[in-house]
């Protein structure tokens, strides 16, 4: 069977001239660019945007955890203004929820759930067992277990250098000492370390599972409660 002929003009014209072609391509997606970039700009930024509060040096050790794991390559954190992602995960994601997030954790795909609202929705012993095993909580669960998180410790010299650099990029931190990173992180952890010993789980403070439980823990909740006041 001979190829049947499609030299039509599109063809002959656009795509046999590789430079037009790369042109016309080049215009083709910067209108798609432009659809979305433009609005952005022309739309007046909202001078009562809320501000939340900056992570604390227990939620930043628990966020550098996060990155250092690679959590993102299989959890999200944007919900889409989309029904059935509201329905799912909660109020949309606004941008000044991402006031303090840097590098950003938005994730590429969801192989687990989208963890921008998870703050709340468990106990802090639910995660901590699903750390460790996430099967023991979530039946047949594909999450890797993360048994080391639960015998490491945080060394707080590194949440102070964290804590340095968010300052120099404007994060509003007034004390990036190690001391007081460190006694930061103790008031924050203790109520952790209680509510996981109320229910029969022994953990040191300054494990790292405790500085990721305080993350997972706030993820979400400004939003959440500043929305549900507006209302
Ligand atoms: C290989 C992909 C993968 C990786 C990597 C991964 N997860 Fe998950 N995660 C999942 C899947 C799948 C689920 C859903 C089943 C479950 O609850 O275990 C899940 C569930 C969760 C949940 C419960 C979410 C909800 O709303 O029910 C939390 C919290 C969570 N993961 C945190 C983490 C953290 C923190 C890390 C990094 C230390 C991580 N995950 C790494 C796949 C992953």
């Amino acid at each position: 069977m001979s190829e049947p002929s499609r030299e039509t003009w599109h063809r002959r014209v656009i795509e046999h001239r590789s430079a037009l072609l790369a042109i016309l391509t080049t215009v083709t997606v910067s209108i798609g660019g432009l659809v979305e970039i433009v609005p952005m700009y022309a739309i007046p930024t909202d001078p009562t945007e809320p501000v939340i509060d900056p992570y604390t040096p227990l939620e930043v050790a628990g966020r550098d955890i996060y990155v250092r794991e690679g959590c993102y390559n299989c959890h999200s954190q944007m919900i889409r203004p989309l029904r059935a992602e509201t329905l799912r995960y909660g109020p949309w994601t606004r941008a000044w929820e991402y006031k303090w997030d840097r590098p950003f954790q938005l994730g590429s795909r969801r192989i687990g759930p989208d963890l921008q609202r998870v703050g709340g929705k468990y106990s802090d012993d639910w995660h901590w067992e699903h750390l460790k095993d996430p099967r023991s909580t979530s039946f047949g669960s594909i999450m890797p277990p993360y048994p080391w998180l639960e015998t490491d410790k945080v060394d707080p010299a590194d949440v102070a250098a964290s804590l340095t650099a968010l300052a120099h990029l404007g994060t509003p931190y007034a004390d990036t000492s190690e001391a007081g990173a460190s006694k930061a992180m103790a008031e924050q952890s203790a109520g952790i370390v209680e509510r996981l010993a109320g229910k029969g789980v022994t953990a040191a403070p300054d494990l790292e599972a405790i500085a990721l439980i305080a993350y997972l823990q706030r993820l979400g909740t400004d939003g959440k409660r500043i929305l549900s006041e507006a209302k």
